[in-house]
């Protein structure tokens, strides 16, 4: 499976959550690389565990943001980081319950799923938040 490759047009304009856009990017890169290795699935969901945590205090941090600056779409935004907490926390449980392969859609999900809302929904507060002078 391919890696997500990092380019500019996956800039927020708020170089905090840049920052932390990167780092969850690198981590779905080691997990679709630790696929392809068809490393043993312990160790994928080790990872998974970590990502999601990771996940979940920044998009605390952009909550916050959004809460902030009165930011129009946070139902949206919330419902969206929701969604993916729930899914993620039945993967691991998936993963931890089966020890030999993890399956494919895991990966396809994080990828597209993390992709999508960078790209879509995440870059809708892009101008708003410089507008308001958060950058
Ligand atoms: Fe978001």
């Amino acid at each position: 499976m391919e890696k997500i490759v990092w380019g500019e047009d996956f800039s927020v304009g708020v170089r905090v959550l840049d920052e932390q856009h990167k780092q969850i990017v690198t981590m779905v890169n080691t997990l679709i690389e630790m696929h392809d290795a068809k490393i043993e699935s312990e160790i994928i969901s080790d990872t998974l565990t970590k990502m999601t945590q990771y996940a979940i205090s920044h998009f605390s941090k952009e909550e916050e943001y959004m809460l902030e600056y009165e930011y129009p779409d946070y139902p949206i935004q919330k419902k969206q980081h929701s969604e993916f907490k729930k899914k993620t926390v039945d993967f691991c449980m998936e993963t931890m319950v089966r020890k030999e392969t993890v399956p494919a859609e895991i990966f396809t999900y994080l990828r597209l799923w993390w992709t999508s809302h960078i790209l879509k929904e995440d870059m809708k507060y892009k101008k708003f938040f410089n507008d308001r002078g958060l950058r």
